[in-house]
């Protein structure tokens, strides 16, 4: 699909980072978007930063949903046919997701569930609510957002990432597969698996704000409680004598470097996901980072999980590490 001009876009997770950043380029080559979310607020501020640069007579909408609970996803597809007047979609951007749920061995479950229900479930339950309005379209395409963690495991030796990773995994797999199955069954459809590297977003206060139901800029006891854990596993028995307000500003100062420091923009990626969609590329690597690790995971598979193989990625890529 190489123009967006009076195309319908439904994109998950556009209150904020690279769902935000699809919005506003989709609006501004004339497309009309649909967009959901756990974050009314934020979405408002989408749809103001589209209206106020897109083409005249452009749609876009919003729409409260949890992408992983499957009738909130047909409720929003039925709102989408109502508010765009259409009874089809062209493109399928299904990015809304969370980190955490990082141990499987001892950490908590029902975080776990939440993790994986949410980066998988929520594109699973993107596709099936919206396949039947993508095969009533001419043409249509599926992005899924993974991750570099759908081919690597790990955000480094000292940290448990399992829920995502396992999420970020099957949504590659299952976009991977979805390739023939499009080409039998409905070749006007094409799909894509976006696997960013790092991307300067506020992933990080975003996926704490929806683990914990805790929509406030200040840390919960709880979650001071389970990010001093977290610190433990990295820093050791130091992270036990330090107080809360150092836990606060250590975990602030975390998100502050993870969104602002980052070696991409939401903005630089939204650009590269759309041209990869423009060029039909079934996998769009985004970042330096991403494509140098495709490559060191290809040439060296059984060192991966290994301590030295983090460090040297990280010190080449200038990831920051340990927060
Ligand atoms: N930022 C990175 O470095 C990075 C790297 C690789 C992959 N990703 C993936 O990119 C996608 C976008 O992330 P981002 O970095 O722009 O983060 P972000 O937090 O800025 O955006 C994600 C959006 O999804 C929404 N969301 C979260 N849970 C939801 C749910 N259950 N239902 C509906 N909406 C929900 C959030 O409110 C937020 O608006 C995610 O799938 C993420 O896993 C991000």
């Amino acid at each position: 699909m190489k123009d967006f001009t009076g195309k319908f876009a439904v994109i998950t997770g556009g209150g904020t980072g690279m769902g935000r950043e699809l919005a506003r380029q989709l609006v501004a080559e004339g497309c009309n978007v649909a967009m959901c979310d756990v974050s009314a607020a934020n979405m408002a501020v989408t749809k103001s930063l589209c209206e106020a640069e897109g083409a005249q007579g452009v749609r876009v909408t919003t729409f409260v949903a949890d992408v992983s609970d499957e009738a909130a996803m047909n409720a929003f597809r039925d709102a989408v046919a109502r508010d765009q007047d259409t009874d089809h979609i062209h493109l399928l951007f299904n990015n809304a997701g969370i980190g955490g749920g990082g141990g499987f061995v001892s950490g908590d479950r029902e975080g776990w569930e939440r993790t994986f229900n949410i980066c998988w479930g929520g594109v699973y339950n993107g596709c099936r609510a919206f396949l039947p309005m993508l095969m009533a379209a001419e043409a249509g395409h599926i992005v899924n957002t993974s991750s570099v963690n759908g081919f690597w495991a790990s955000i480094g030796p000292n940290t448990p990432h399992t829920a995502y990773a396992a999420a970020k995994f099957a949504v590659k797999g299952f976009t991977e597969a979805l390739i023939t199955d499009l080409r039998l069954n409905a070749p006007h459809i094409k799909c894509s698996v976006v696997m960013p590297g790092h991307i300067g977003t506020q992933i990080i206060s975003n996926s704490r704000k929806v683990l914990t139901g805790d929509d406030s800029d200040t840390l919960s006891d709880a979650a001071v409680a389970q990010a001093r854990a977290r610190m433990a596993g990295m820093m050791g028995a130091a992270a036990e004598g330090l107080s809360d307000d150092q836990i606060h500003a250590f975990m602030a100062e975390a998100a502050r470097r993870f969104h602002e420091d980052a070696p991409m923009t939401a903005a630089a990626a939204a650009t590269v996901i759309l041209d990869g969609v423009k060029t039909e590329r079934w996998r769009i690597l985004v970042g330096d980072d991403a494509h140098r690790l495709d490559a060191l995971v290809r040439e060296t598979p059984e060192a991966a999980y290994t301590p030295e193989f983090f460090a040297s990625f990280a010190a080449e890529v200038g990831w920051i590490v340990g927060g």
